[in-house]
């Protein structure tokens, strides 16, 4: 009988923009407090990239790092997936984008949208291309430069996101490790565009002045109602691969959540059974980065050493659609 091959990440790359916004810089445009956005959500500062950037710029940087951490041509990558709800354009992708600036001259390149669950899309794809035998090295991004479909007026929402992006290498090996379980999944009985969305510049609602003059082009979300549903959904996924690979929680090294909200993040742990210590938390400096927030975790956690080669990682996120998914990964 054939052994399956894994899917493993052989690097990892992560670009933040180097504007920083703190919440007293958000208490002079929006009636806000420091006190109230540190006590509701954790977060002290967020990313801002520049007006003349987009998401693919950001994509490249992220992508050059993790190429030189995985030891790799850019010629070897077969295929770019790009987790992203704002693309650089609708099309052409921005995977093509990041493909001409990496000079991926060998990959197919695309674009995925499935909101902060975007990441963890990808790498569930890339694991299923790889196992098939048809792809040996792909190259997973999450990014975002969320600051443009923010209202800066809206204080229930401009205080939560900031812009990122993170890359990983995702290889093909022989060696029992890498992506030991992986599962997505979405309700679109939940794609309600006041829950959390964009309700205009799709073909739905295309944009008019009227739609700017009403903001139906920003991001709309009814935070409470997702607070609640995050917390219930991220731990039902992550007990869902636990299950699969027949691993306990206590076995689990380090837990790295969608950083959204700290709240969100230390209830999700707590009903895991995770000691704090062993849970990543940068929401406190990025903000919520949406497809890009757990790439750009674990890019951090392995560099600061709190990730090591042998080390069993859990991924879990979910995200407007609602979309959802986790990964157990041997690094
Ligand atoms: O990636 C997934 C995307 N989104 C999320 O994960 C967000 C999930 N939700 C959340 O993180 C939280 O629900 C928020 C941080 C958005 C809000 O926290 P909350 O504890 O649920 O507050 P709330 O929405 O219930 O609002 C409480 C009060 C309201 O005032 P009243 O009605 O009690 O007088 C809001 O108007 O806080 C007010 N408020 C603010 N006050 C100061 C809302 N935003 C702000 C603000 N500064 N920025």
């Amino acid at each position: 009988m054939t052994q399956l091959r894994h899917a493993t990440i052989t690097g990892t790359g992560s670009y933040l923009p180097e504007q920083v916004v703190t919440n007293s810089d958000l208490e002079n445009m929006v009636d806000t407090t420091d006190e109230w956005i540190r006590q509701r959500t954790g977060i002290t500062e967020r990313r801002i990239a520049a007006d003349d950037v987009a998401t693919s710029d950001l994509c490249v940087h992220a992508a050059r790092w993790a190429i030189k951490n995985a030891n790799i041509d850019p010629l070897d990558i077969e295929m770019i997936l790009v987790a992203t709800v704002t693309p650089d354009t609708f099309f052409p992708s921005t995977a093509c984008y990041v493909q001409k600036g990496i000079g991926a001259k060998n990959a197919a390149a695309m674009d995925l949208s499935a909101a902060c669950a975007g990441f963890l899309y990808g790498l569930d794809l890339a694991d299923g291309m790889i196992k098939s035998g048809r792809y040996n090295t792909i190259l997973v991004i999450g990014g975002e430069v969320f600051n443009k479909i923010i209202d800066w007026n809206d204080r229930s929402t401009c205080v939560l996101f900031g812009d990122g992006a993170g890359a990983a290498i995702v290889q093909a090996t022989d060696e029992p490790k890498g992506i030991l379980a992986s599962y997505i999944g979405s309700d679109g009985d939940y794609a309600d565009i006041d829950l959390l969305g964009i309700p205009a510049g799709g073909s739905r609602m295309p944009v008019t002045s009227e739609v700017i003059a009403e903001k139906r082009d920003k991001l709309q979300m009814n935070g409470r109602e997702v607070f609640k549903l995050g917390v219930r959904l991220m731990p039902e996924a992550a007990q869902r691969v636990l299950r699969e690979a027949n691993v306990s929680i206590d076995e689990i090294d380090l837990l790295i959540p969608h950083q959204a909200n700290l709240r969100i993040i230390e209830a999700v742990g707590d009903r895991l059974g995770m000691p704090r210590e062993k849970v990543y938390v940068n929401v406190d400096r990025y903000g919520n980065t949406s497809a890009a927030t757990i790439i750009i975790a674990l890019d951090e956690a392995i560099r600061e050493g709190h990730a090591k080669p042998g080390d069993l990682l859990l991924f879990v996120t979910f995200g407007a659609g609602l979309t959802w998914g986790s990964t157990l990964l041997r690094l």
